[in-house]
């Protein structure tokens, strides 16, 4: 593909995932029958998968970020399928989000927006530092799901099966990123993606 061509994949693959409803390649793992969670616990449920669902739009432009700069084939190869499993994740916090009555984020398009943009920059850094990123987002959002395990409803086993199978997935995918030559950040660029993601986390628990 021309750059021309890449561009307009990117900006369809972000109409898509911010307006339209994206279709999972696995099944759903909070398939099963629904808990008689009280108001409180779904609408706590739904903004914890609120959340979840802009991490995943955030993932889906940062993998077409970095793809559209990563100069190794083999390293696009391994970005297309770990961006194939992350649209799995933006499916399912979907259909969570809808089965507990809540919403997405109205703030879609700028995170989208933005998390393109650093994908960009971290492919343009070089596939090293590119794959470094990668690991060190996975791994955050891995421990950010494993936080999300202890918040959620005991009762809601549905949005649990979700995140605990994303979080495997996660784990994966950093494993990957390492794998492929990915190295480890420095110390700040660490805490200050911990911080760019918290701001994300609150906003979007309420936006
Ligand atoms: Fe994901
Ligand atoms: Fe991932």
């Amino acid at each position: 593909m021309n750059r021309l061509d890449q561009l307009i994949t990117t900006f369809d693959l972000g109409l898509r995932a911010v307006f339209a409803s994206p279709h999972a390649g696995r099944p759903y793992p909070g398939a099963g029958p629904e808990a008689g969670l009280s108001e409180a616990e779904k609408a706590q449920a739904a903004a914890l998968m609120r959340v979840n669902h802009v991490g995943e739009v955030c993932a889906q432009a940062l993998y077409a970020g970095q793809a559209l700069t990563a100069k190794n084939r083999q390293v696009r190869a391994e970005l297309e399928q770990a961006a194939r499993e992350e649209t799995d994740h933006l499916a399912w916090c979907e259909t969570r989000i809808d089965e507990l009555g809540g919403r997405k984020s109205l703030l879609n398009p700028l995170w989208f927006g933005g998390a393109f943009g650093i994908g960009v920059v971290a492919g343009l850094l070089g596939d090293k530092w590119n794959l470094g990123f990668l690991a060190e987002t996975e791994r955050q959002v891995e421990a950010h799901l494993a936080g999300h395990l202890q918040k959620l409803p005991e009762a809601d086993t549905k949005s649990r099966a979700v995140v605990e199978q994303m979080k495997l997935d996660e784990a994966r995918h950093a494993q990957t990123a390492v794998d492929h030559g990915g190295a480890p950040l420095p110390a700040p660029v660490k805490v200050a993606m911990r911080f760019a993601a918290d701001v994300m986390r609150q906003t979007a628990s309420r936006i």
